[in-house]
């Protein structure tokens, strides 16, 4: 199959997500075989039915499982090795948010914040680098956020934890590279996918409104789809970016010059 990412196999944690699922559709339309990681069965198994109706000769396997824990995140690549033989890219998107301001944020609320954006993105890294050595390099792709940079009210905890993705790119980009190894970081400013749409109907506030009112911060004043945040990290996980480790990619619309 030809493709940007042709041969290769991924693994995609937040498979199951807005962001997760359409870098799995894509990577999947570039010739990946793919295997999407996610906490919510019900998601991942729903994404993965998608891309294999549109792509019927589609490589792609759906695995729950909650990579808080080290040994999950060791269960879902031997998963991915088992099914598809190699593992040649991780692409760690899975995340959450606390919203409220530190002086709100309880024990309960780090550890679960710090939980899953730093331990299970760190804990998906070790769980591949193996198989991503054993496969003679590959790439790894984290989910930052452009407030991994910016400073803003009210999502204190998960700027932190966004800012801690950073610390990490950069070491194990080090570390990495004598291994063929790339580390790079993706900072997207705001997306819209299901958790937003989901979040302000509950609050009585419809799509089409959000979009209207939202990301007026951006320089084009509106929000990314996922997909174009899906094509950045296709970039930093493709052989395009064979000479790029290290770096920070900012995918915001402009938001962080405006
Ligand atoms: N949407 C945005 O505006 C935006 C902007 C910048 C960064 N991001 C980041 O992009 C990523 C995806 O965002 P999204 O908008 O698609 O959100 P989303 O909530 O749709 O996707 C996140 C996915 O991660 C999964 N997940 C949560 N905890 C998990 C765990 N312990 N183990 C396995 N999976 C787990 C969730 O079930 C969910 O499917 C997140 O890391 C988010 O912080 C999003």
């Amino acid at each position: 199959m030809a493709g940007r990412v042709a041969g290769k196999v991924a693994l995609i944690t937040g498979g199951g997500g807005g962001i997760g699922a359409a870098t799995g559709r894509l990577f999947v339309e570039e010739g990946a075989a793919v295997a999407l990681a996610d906490r919510d069965g019900a998601a991942v198994e729903q994404a993965a039915a998608e891309i294999r109706a549109d792509h019927p000769a589609s490589q792609v396997l759906a695995l729950q499982a909650d990579l808080t824990d080290l040994a999950e995140a060791r269960r879902v690549v031997a998963a991915t090795i088992e099914r598809f033989g190699r593992l040649h890219i991780l692409a760690a998107i899975a995340g959450v948010r606390v919203y409220g301001p530190l002086v709100d944020a309880t024990p309960e609320s780090w550890a679960y914040i710090l939980g899953v954006n730093v331990l299970a993105t760190a804990y998906s890294c070790q769980a591949a680098i193996p198989a991503l050595r054993a496969a003679g390099g590959g790439s790894i792709v984290i989910m930052s956020s452009v407030y991994g940079l910016a400073g803003r009210a009210g999502m204190s905890q998960y700027d932190t934890t966004k800012a801690a993705l950073l610390g990490l790119t950069r070491a194990l980009a080090v570390e990495e590279a004598p291994h063929g190894i790339r580390v790079n970081a993706i900072l997207p400013g705001p997306t819209i996918t299901p958790f937003h749409i989901k979040r302000m109907a509950e609050r009585g506030v419809s799509e089409a409104e959000l979009r209207a009112t939202g990301a007026s911060h951006t320089l084009f004043n509106r929000f990314a789809e996922p997909r174009e945040v899906a094509q950045p990290i296709l970039f930093l996980a493709s052989d395009e970016a064979s000479y790029i480790t290290g770096i920070e990619l900012v995918v915001d619309g402009g938001a962080r010059i405006k």
